[in-house]
């Protein structure tokens, strides 16, 4: 298979630094990004440091974070061929409680984040001819926790699988695909010790693991046909749940 160039967000934890490693492991090229200077470095020395590993550190919220990430990739791999769009913060606070600023963090770093980093790489792939971006949302845009007051994350993450289906529709046709995974609940610092106690959410009465996002991210990513998709990876968390 071809050796590819993987753009990762958020890539200093959690699922964002599993997909990196899966697709370092696989032979590809990754450029990885977080907000924390410190943290990414960390996360650079645990994957190796190798040639086939870059780094750029920085808000994603902002466009040029993006451009930079795509640069570097262009520069030191010649191309930009998957971008995983994985940086993303999830917070409860009850509705009424939410005020401006605080659903300003969730649309900043959440949908734009998505929106500018994806802005900024469609030029390259259209250059290419090829390129695939990967969201990752989350099924709870369609299924309700009574529980889990998340409006302001939510929105944000909606935004992103309605964002989706529209680019997937103005590319498609130029070879460019776009995806979301949406993952159940999975075992991240985003969780803290608490992430067993949401077993029950799930058909399979676990919660899931970053290896079964990065696999599903994997797949789209090298698969051909596969776009404007929603792709839930979450142990059946959205047919059910188990009641215990
Ligand atoms: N875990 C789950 O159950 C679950 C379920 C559904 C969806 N998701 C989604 O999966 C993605 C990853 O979640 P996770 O559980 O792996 O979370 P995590 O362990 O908390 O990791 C989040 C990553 O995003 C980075 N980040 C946050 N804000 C950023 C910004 N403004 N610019 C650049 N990077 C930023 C963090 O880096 P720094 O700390 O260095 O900023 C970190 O690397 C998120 O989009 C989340 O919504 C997770």
């Amino acid at each position: 298979m071809k050796r590819q160039t993987i753009i990762v967000t958020g890539a200093s934890s959690g699922i964002g630094k599993e997909v990196a490693r899966y697709f370092l492991e696989k032979g590809d090229n990754v450029v990885i990004n977080s907000a924390t200077k410190r943290k990414l470095e960390e996360t650079y020395e645990e994957l190796g440091g190798g040639p086939n590993l870059a780094m750029v550190a920085g808000d994603v919220s902002h466009k040029h974070t993006g451009e930079r990430l795509i640069a570097t990739a262009v520069e030191k791999f010649g191309s930009a061929d998957v971008l995983v769009n994985n940086a993303g913060i999830f917070e409860t606070r009850p509705f009424l409680e939410v005020d401006e600023d605080y659903l300003d963090r969730f649309l900043r770093t959440n949908l734009k984040g998505t929106f500018f980093t994806t802005q900024a790489v469609i030029p390259q792939m259209l250059k290419q001819r090829d390129g695939v971006v990967i969201n990752i949302g989350t099924p709870l845009v369609n299924h309700g926790l009574g529980g889990v007051p998340a409006s302001a994350p939510l929105s944000s993450k909606g935004a992103i699988h309605s964002l989706t289906v529209q680019l997937a529709a103005e590319f498609g046709s130029r070879n460019i695909r776009v995806n979301t995974v949406a993952p159940g609940t999975i075992r991240t610092p985003m969780h803290g010790a608490h992430s067993d106690s949401m077993a029950g959410l799930a058909l399979v009465n676990r919660v899931g693991e970053v290896q079964d996002i990065a696999e599903m991210v994997y797949t789209v990513a090298k698969s051909n046909f596969i776009n404007g998709a929603i792709i839930n990876v979450d142990g059946g968390m959205g047919a059910g749940h188990n009641l215990n």
